[in-house]
């Protein structure tokens, strides 16, 4: 029989909801051609994404096989392999342990309030709001320039921390090419040289900034490269995805018809930004392996297998969430697996949510009307849903 997981098909990386419920409802647990183990139901992928004998990292394993079949190839792929490897995300407990704590302590949502609504008001300045782009003109820059002005970094070097985060954001493509890895390891070699010099400056001169607070707090727990490569991960980990969630969240709400809330209300507000996230999730996938000889449900995963959550897949669940395919606001409880689930839960949810609610806010005080200009021009990568350009107007 074909195989219904067909990720690559440009109108399942548009809709995939439709790959996801045929796979659901009658192989959640699929063996795909390409080897991986798809995973599609709500309770198997928190189960998964809770058990720690799934562990994080095959991304880097394959790479660092797949380089050294290419010997010609592999030094140039050693920066971002080595990065890779020093990534929150890519580390398994107990040093995964160690690091998250570590950054945790050095988060702070002071001032962050103030920080977004300035950058709101300065984006808004720079756009004519009966036409623009929502993507270049709200979507990529606010994320990029919250996190430059968090890390404490020169508030305008953000255009060009952005343009090399989107260069990185391939890194969670489900198969990568040569091409994009080479890509991939020009803009880290690139964002690693910045944040080294940026280091260099906050010892010297340290400020309040999360750079500076993570130097200075770190005292020797963990390597000085691990840290760097970290300020890197931190920074593309917060950018395509929270303008996944603007660009997602905003045409949601238009073409259905619900602009009209009060975004004013925190509560209302937080149900609402849950329930987008629920309804169509910006990371749509996330990647494990096996450590040992493991059961889900009836099927035996061996030792090595690769798995793949739809995360997208386990949030339209009708098993654990009622008319899943209707978007509603108020929904609650509304446990979805959007900021993952288990040890490597989103560091910065909080700070993707912020973002997106002042910025509704914002725009509910100032405009009344939202039209759609054109239709949204999808970027097709099916682990990260986000658009390449969507037009709006607001009057
Ligand atoms: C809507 C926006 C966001 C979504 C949908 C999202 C989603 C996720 C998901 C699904 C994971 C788990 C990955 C896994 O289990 O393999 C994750 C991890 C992570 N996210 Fe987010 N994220 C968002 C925004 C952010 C922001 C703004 C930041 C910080 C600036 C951030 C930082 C992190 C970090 C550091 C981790 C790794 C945590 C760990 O491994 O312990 N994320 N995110």
């Amino acid at each position: 029989m074909e195989s219904p997981w067909k990720p690559f098909l440009r109108e399942n990386m548009r809709n995939p909801y439709p790959m996801y419920q045929q796979l659901r409802s009658t192989d959640p647990v699929h063996h795909a051609r390409t080897g991986e183990w798809v995973i599609t139901r709500y309770e198997d992928a928190r189960a998964v994404l809770k058990d720690n004998r799934f562990l994080v990292g095959n991304r880097v394993e394959w790479l660092s096989k797949a380089s050294a079949q290419h010997m010609d190839k592999w030094e140039s792929f050693a920066v971002i392999v080595e990065a890779l490897k020093s990534f929150l995300v890519f580390k398994n407990p107990p040093d995964h342990t160690v690091l998250r704590k570590l950054i945790m302590q050095a988060w702070s949502d002071k001032a962050v309030d103030q920080i977004i609504q300035e950058n709101i008001s300065e984006l808004l300045l720079r756009i004519d709001a009966s036409d623009f782009d929502l993507v270049s003109g709200i979507a990529n820059p606010l994320p990029a320039m919250t996190m430059a002005r968090i890390f404490g970094l020169p508030a305008e070097d953000y255009q060009y921390l952005e343009s090399l985060s989107h260069k990185m954001i391939q890194s969670l493509d489900l198969y990568l090419t040569f091409r994009q890895i080479e890509k991939m390891e020009k803009a880290t070699r690139e964002f690693i040289a910045y944040f080294e010099k940026q280091a260099v400056i906050k010892k010297a001169k340290p400020d309040n900034g999360l750079l500076s607070r993570l130097l200075q707090m770190n005292d020797g727990l963990v390597p000085d490269h691990e840290l760097i490569a970290n300020c890197f991960f931190l920074f593309i980990s917060g950018e395509e995805t929270t303008a996944g969630l603007i660009e997602l969240g905003l045409y949601h709400l238009i073409t259905q018809n619900k602009m009209n809330s009060n975004w004013k209300d925190s509560t209302l507000s937080g149900l609402a930004t849950d329930e987008l996230l629920r309804y169509d999730s910006p990371l749509q996938i996330v990647v494990r392996m096996a450590a040992e000889d493991i059961m889900l449900g009836n099927t035996l995963i061996e030792k090595g297998g690769a798995v793949t959550v739809c995360l997208g897949a386990a949030n339209r669940d009708p098993e654990k969430f009622q008319h899943p395919d209707q978007l509603q606001l108020d929904r609650s409880p509304n446990h979805h697996l959007s900021f993952g689930s288990g040890v490597h839960r989103c560091l910065g949810d909080w700070l993707a949510k912020k973002e997106f609610e002042i910025l509704l806010a914002v725009l509910h005080e100032r405009f009344h009307h939202f039209n759609i200009l054109s239709a949204p021009q999808w970027k097709e990568n099916m682990s990260m849903r986000s658009f390449q350009s969507f037009h709006l107007s607001c009057r």
